[in-house]
């Protein structure tokens, strides 16, 4: 696996017997760590093929909406890694977390904040914008700033330890066209579908003299929002 996502494990700092909770697990590289640290761990995740991924490593994983967990004060921390700007409705998923949680329980994740991919979602708008589709289609991400997720949290009901946004710029393992296959659908959506070809063209010509080196690799710009916060004693 790759680093990413280990920072915010050591934040985590899970201790043998804790139970945890791996809030959008994926296929459960991270929740295998915690795992291997002696932690009983439950993933969820809101897509079934992460979820079938996840169990074929033998994890306990359950397909969830993260913004309706079903728990009840039983998980000493929750963690998340690149899963929180999928969930559009960030209030929901720490009041679940807050259910989820005992009395003194940690909230620590990493994911998306502000300025995340932001030159690519610019490119990706400003080529829309020149077919005629104004306000750049749907943004299918929530960034936010470090500030207004601590007012979240604290909103919530946690005390927020640390929280931090810093630039992560990633090597991607394939090209931008993959990238944009995978993440653009939302973007590309809003045109004919005669016209996608040339749009995803322009968008990787718009993006080349700042994503592209000249080894011939390219990197996303992405932001990371880190924090940890806590539950109150009961
Ligand atoms: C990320 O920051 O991990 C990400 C953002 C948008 C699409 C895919 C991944």
């Amino acid at each position: 696996m790759s680093g990413f996502g280990l920072a915010a494990l050591a934040l985590l700092n899970p201790q043998p017997g804790e139970r945890i909770l791996d809030l959008g697990c994926g296929e459960g590289a991270l929740t295998a760590k915690l795992v291997e640290a002696g932690c009983t761990v439950v993933g969820v995740d809101g897509a079934a093929a992460m979820v079938e991924a996840a169990r074929h490593r033998g994890l306990d994983v359950r397909l969830m909406d993260g913004q309706r967990l079903q728990f009840s004060a039983e998980f000493d921390a929750v963690f998340s890694n690149a899963a929180l700007h999928w969930m559009p409705d960030p209030d929901a998923v720490i009041a679940g977390v807050r259910r989820a949680l005992k009395p003194s329980g940690r909230f620590v994740a990493e994911f998306g904040g502000h300025g995340n991919v932001a030159t690519i979602v610019e490119a990706l708008r400003a080529v829309l914008a020149r077919r005629g589709v104004e306000g750049g289609g749907s943004m299918p991400w929530y960034f936010p700033k470090p500030e207004t997720y601590a007012a979240k949290l604290r909103a919530g009901g946690f005390a927020v330890e640390n929280i931090a946004l810093f630039p992560r710029p990633t090597p991607l393992p394939t090209d931008m066209a993959g990238w944009l296959d995978t993440f653009g659908e939302s973007f590309f959506s809003q045109l004919p579908p005669r016209d996608r070809d040339d749009a995803l063209a322009e968008v990787i010509e718009r993006l080349r003299p700042s994503l592209y080196d000249h080894a011939g690799h390219w990197t996303a710009d992405y932001v990371r929002l880190r924090f940890a916060a806590h539950l109150p004693r009961a």
